[in-house]
């Protein structure tokens, strides 16, 4: 038994391109430390898939980390029973019954009235005037705050992610997260009274009315917008990016050879929007004869592991035709996506489809680059329509 072996990345080039840093670890120091990021990694799919569910030891408690202190307790900080309570409360407004009859058809009106306000332009950035606002809209009907607009709710969702991440201490993104969460708040105070007179299945009705304290139901506000904004934007944008890419498994879907649903789940796979989730290591654990200790941080990093050439053959190859059901974009515990439901919906049966049958000679006008490890996606996808 040992300390897991140092691997050092350049935090630049890890930013911009993970994978080949972490095909390196995989083959190398799977349970690796990573001094630039003060963290042990698990990169292997079958390591996280198993650590994850072992919650006595890779604990979510993170009292003092950077979520739980600028975005209050959550559920996604919180283990075993505690958590689960807070996420049987959410489910009503995210179950797939829920989005299956009440959120689609809101979705579907937000992305008729986009993509009829798109028709009028010649080329058009997918990330900013397509994908960013068809998120924002989808998680205000969700979320039930409805007085924001879905700028706003990019603005705090992007805030909320920086403040997160902002390990460096940079006062300008602390301060914009502040008021992120300060925004969130007014909003919350100005519908209370409203949900408690009507109550509907958007979650801030749904946790009010569950009896949930105020002060949990705002954090777990938060760490719906923080988790449901960015993700359906970036793999709304970047599957269509990934499609116009490879015209051949674009026309398969056209054909009824492939579906919607498996370009989305492939996207996800191989460009993970989430690409690690943080835990706290709760008493001293050894994993592959390396020793974790007692309070040290561990990230289990889903997209390393939905590139693992254990379980994926060819795992750099974007391939719709491919089995997927071994990837953990979604995560593979007790904390597995609340949103998901939401998500394929949002995304495999109105984003993609409706763009495609709407601009059926949609190509890309310009190079795109992909950003980011914790959370990553295209920054803009030009496209002429
Ligand atoms: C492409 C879209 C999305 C992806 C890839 C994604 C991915 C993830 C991942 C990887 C986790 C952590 C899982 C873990 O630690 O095991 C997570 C958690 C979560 N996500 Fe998502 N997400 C997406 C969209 C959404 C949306 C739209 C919402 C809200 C409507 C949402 C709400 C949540 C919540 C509340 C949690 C915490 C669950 C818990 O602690 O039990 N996500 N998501």
């Amino acid at each position: 038994m040992s300390a897991p072996p140092n691997f050092d990345i350049d935090p630049l080039a890890f930013k911009q391109d993970p994978y080949p840093a972490l095909a390196q670890m995989r083959s190398q120091a799977p349970v690796c430390f990573v001094p630039q990021l003060n963290a042990t990694l698990l990169t292997k799919r079958d390591d996280i898939f198993t650590c994850e569910k072992n919650i006595d030891i890779f604990s979510s408690q993170q009292p003092g980390g950077l979520m739980t202190v600028l975005m209050g307790e959550n559920m996604m900080r919180k283990d075993g029973e505690a958590h689960l309570t807070e996420r049987k409360q959410m489910f009503p407004s995210v179950s797939p019954r829920t989005v299956r009859d009440h959120w689609k058809a809101a979705f579907k009106g937000s992305a008729l009235e986009i993509l009829d306000g798109l028709a009028k332009h010649d080329e058009i950035d997918l990330c900013t005037q397509y994908a960013m606002p068809l998120s924002g809209h989808a998680l205000r009907v969700i979320t039930g705050l409805t007085n924001l607009t879905a700028a706003q709710m990019d603005f705090a969702s992007q805030g909320m992610i920086d403040g997160v991440g902002n390990y460096g201490g940079d006062a300008q993104i602390e301060a914009r997260c502040h008021e992120a969460t300060t925004l969130i708040d007014n909003t919350i105070d100005e519908l209370l009274p409203q949900v408690s007179d009507n109550a509907d299945l958007g979650m801030l009705s749904v946790l009010t009315q569950s009896g949930q304290s105020l002060e949990s139901v705002r954090a777990n506000i938060k760490l719906a917008i923080s988790g449901g904004q960015n993700e359906p934007r970036d793999a709304i944008a970047g599957t269509i990016h990934a499609l116009l890419n490879n015209p051949d498994q674009l026309a398969m879907i056209g054909s009824g050879e492939a579906t919607w649903l498996q370009a989305f789940e492939e996207y996800a796979r191989w460009m993970s929007p989430i690409g690690m989730s943080p835990r706290r290591i709760a008493s001293p654990f050894t994993w592959r004869g390396v020793e974790l200790e007692e309070d040290s941080r561990a990230f289990l990093m889903f997209g390393s592991a939905n590139r693992d050439e254990d379980i994926f053959d060819d795992p750099d190859t974007f391939d719709i035709t491919r089995d997927t059901s071994k990837a953990i974009s979604f995560g593979a515990g007790p904390h597995f996506c609340a949103g998901a439901a939401a998500s394929r919906t949002l995304i495999a049966e109105v984003a993609l489809p409706m763009i495609f049958e709407r601009f059926p000679n949609m190509q890309l006008a310009g190079n795109v680059v992909y950003d980011g490890w914790a959370f990553r996606g295209p920054a803009s996808v030009p496209v002429r329509l």
